[in-house]
């Protein structure tokens, strides 16, 4: 099965569970930046000139000032607005793939590919969600995921998404073609 940008851009209720799997379990789970000038915080606090400041993605996804009362649940819905679109959230609240000059270049990539991956494990496996299992998120730096539930499959999509890309732009004409083919194939 090939998938098409098209295709792949009506998938919205699979783009709201990567976000919000993404909000919950940011890969990138925290970013260390330096300012160049004495700064004040919309906060009031005042960092001086080269301060180290980390900045929590992980927390910033989880805190209720920012995604409301709710903010520990996995619900995509959040993601969606009532025409059925994906809703605009600035990248200074999904901070998954930071905001600014230095956000991530790869994001639509990113999305393209979770979402090809995920559509492949769905229509090619019988995923089953074990019950009563946490998500123990690694204090890693690239954050690993254990006993996922939701966020089983997005970690699994995650982990074939960079192994398989880098594969396949690596790779000749030939090997790309065995590659779609063996996503074409592939069975549980
Ligand atoms: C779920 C997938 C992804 C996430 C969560 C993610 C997240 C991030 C984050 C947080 C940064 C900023 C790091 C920093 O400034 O300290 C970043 C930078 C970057 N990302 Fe991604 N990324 C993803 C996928 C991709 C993909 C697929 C590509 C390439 C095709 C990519 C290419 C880059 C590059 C080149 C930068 C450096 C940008 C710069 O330094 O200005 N990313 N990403």
């Amino acid at each position: 099965m090939k998938f098409t940008l098209e295709d792949l851009s009506k998938l919205v209720y699979l783009h709201a569970a990567l976000c919000e799997t993404l909000r919950l379990f940011p890969p990138v789970p925290f970013q260390l930046r330096k300012n160049k000038e004495t700064d004040t915080l919309p906060s009031g606090h005042e960092i001086k000139m080269n301060t180290d400041v980390l900045i929590s993605m992980y927390a910033i996804g989880r805190m209720r000032s920012v995604w409301g009362e709710d903010c520990y649940e996995f619900k995509p819905e959040r993601w969606i607005s009532e025409d059925g679109q994906i809703k605009y959230v600035p990248p200074q609240k999904f901070f998954a793939f930071n905001a600014g000059p230095r956000i991530c270049p790869g994001r639509e990539i990113g999305f393209n590919l979770m979402k090809i991956i995920a559509a492949t494990v769905i229509q090619n496996y019988e995923v089953q969600i074990l019950e009563n299992q946490g998500v123990i998120p690694k204090m890693e730096f690239l954050k690993a995921i254990e006993d996922a539930c939701e966020a089983i499959l997005v970690g699994y999509v995650l982990a074939k998404c960079f192994w398989k890309l880098q594969k396949y732009w690596t790779g000749t004409a030939k090997e790309r073609t065995q590659y779609t083919s063996s996503i074409e194939h592939t069975e549980g």
